[in-house]
């Protein structure tokens, strides 16, 4: 970006403001605003050099394809050739909220939206925010608001300090409530395809579809389905260590005594803490909440991983999750933020 534009944060509580970033994206500005999962940075759906701007403030590459918001479920019709019986029933069942369709797009779609491919995916999100924009105007293009690679921002504080300068206005509405983004589903095969474990679960979708994990949910494809599953995602500077396995906390525990000379820092549960505590004097501890609670966990995963950095740690250790339920979206995003993964023996 050539020069750097003085970034703004509007309170969406007074009626001027609001009217600020919804003045905005008409004239083709990109505003970064709340949804129920992260924070978004939203542009003009239809206006290609609206757009492009979202892809140059998150120096995102351009074949990684954005979601496209709306506000009304009557709307996806605008953007996606046809709706197939079964999708309709999840967007009766799950709209408003965390859970992104894969359709055949319309050629009003513009190609840098949808990174050339010939589908599209939209949602509508379940914030009061989020909707009240998209109901004075036009469908949002808006990714994650975070520079490309770190970790997604659940509150305005993040989205400033990783696009200050970089944006013209940024809509505070606090906390987002359910902290890991949508899940995204191919609804263009039979069966469905879960791409992005997210909000919705794979549990919950299996009662209203058919439904397969896609491979790239767990693992690095070269070509996955969902192009944004290729990238290394979500990861602080320090160097993260994800630890599976029963007896995770003894393993944690030799591992930190390996590194006395560096600054370290375990992600753990609430349940553990008191151990780490005793066993590992001098480490950083960061706490995700109970085990019981997965929902508070995944709140707290993008704000953690954040403060690993803002702590200066260096090597951090972090707990894994049983693969179910929202436990899938928690490890899924920390897989893709860790460069390292260790599994204990039971
Ligand atoms: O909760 C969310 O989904 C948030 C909020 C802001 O709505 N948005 C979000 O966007 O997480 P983003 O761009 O960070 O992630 C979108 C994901 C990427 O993995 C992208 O590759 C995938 O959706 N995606 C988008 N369009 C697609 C398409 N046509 N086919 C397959 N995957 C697609
Ligand atoms: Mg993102």
């Amino acid at each position: 970006m050539d020069t750097l534009v003085k970034t703004k944060i509007l309170d969406p509580k007074i009626p001027e403001q609001l009217q600020e970033a919804i003045d905005l994206l008409k004239d083709g500005e990109c505003v970064a605003f709340p949804t129920e999962t992260v924070y978004g940075l939203g542009a003009d759906a239809l206006n290609q050099e609206a757009v492009k701007k979202i892809f140059l403030a998150k120096g995102r590459p351009a074949d990684n394809p954005l979601i496209v918001h709306i506000a009304d479920r009557k709307q996806i019709n605008d953007l996606v050739v046809e709706v197939p019986a079964e999708a309709q029933v999840l967007i009766e069942k799950f709209w408003p909220g965390p859970l992104t369709l894969v359709l055949k797009k319309k050629l009003s779609v513009p190609d840098i939206v949808t990174a050339g491919l010939s589908t599209v995916a939209v949602r509508m999100p379940d914030h009061p925010v989020a909707l009240q924009l998209l109901k004075s105007g036009v469908p949002l293009a808006a990714p994650s608001a975070n520079i490309s690679g770190k970790p997604s921002p659940t509150r305005a504080e993040h989205v400033f300090s990783d696009l200050n300068g970089r944006i013209p206005a940024i809509v505070d509405g606090g906390a987002t409530q359910s902290g890991v983004e949508s899940t995204v589903i191919d609804c263009t095969i039979s069966p469905f395809r879960l791409l992005r474990p997210g909000g919705v679960t794979f549990e919950q979708l299996k009662n209203y579809c058919q439904i397969e994990i896609d491979r790239g949910v767990y693992h690095h494809v070269d070509k996955p389905r969902s192009p944004g599953m290729k990238y290394k995602h979500y990861s602080p500077d320090a160097d993260l260590v994800l630890v599976m396995g029963e007896d995770k906390v003894s393993t944690i525990v030799q591992q930190v005594k390996l590194h006395p000379n560096k600054s370290v820092g375990i992600m753990a549960v609430s349940e553990h803490i008191k151990i780490y505590r005793e066993h590992c004097p001098g480490t950083t501890l960061l706490e995700m909440g109970s085990k019981y609670d997965l929902p508070t966990v995944a709140e707290n995963i993008y704000h953690l991983l954040r403060e690993v950095d803002a702590r200066g740690l260096e090597l951090v250790f972090v707990e894994g999750f049983p693969e179910e339920n929202l436990g899938m979206a928690i490890m899924n995003r920390l897989r893709r933020a860790a460069g390292k993964v260790l599994r204990s023996e039971s």
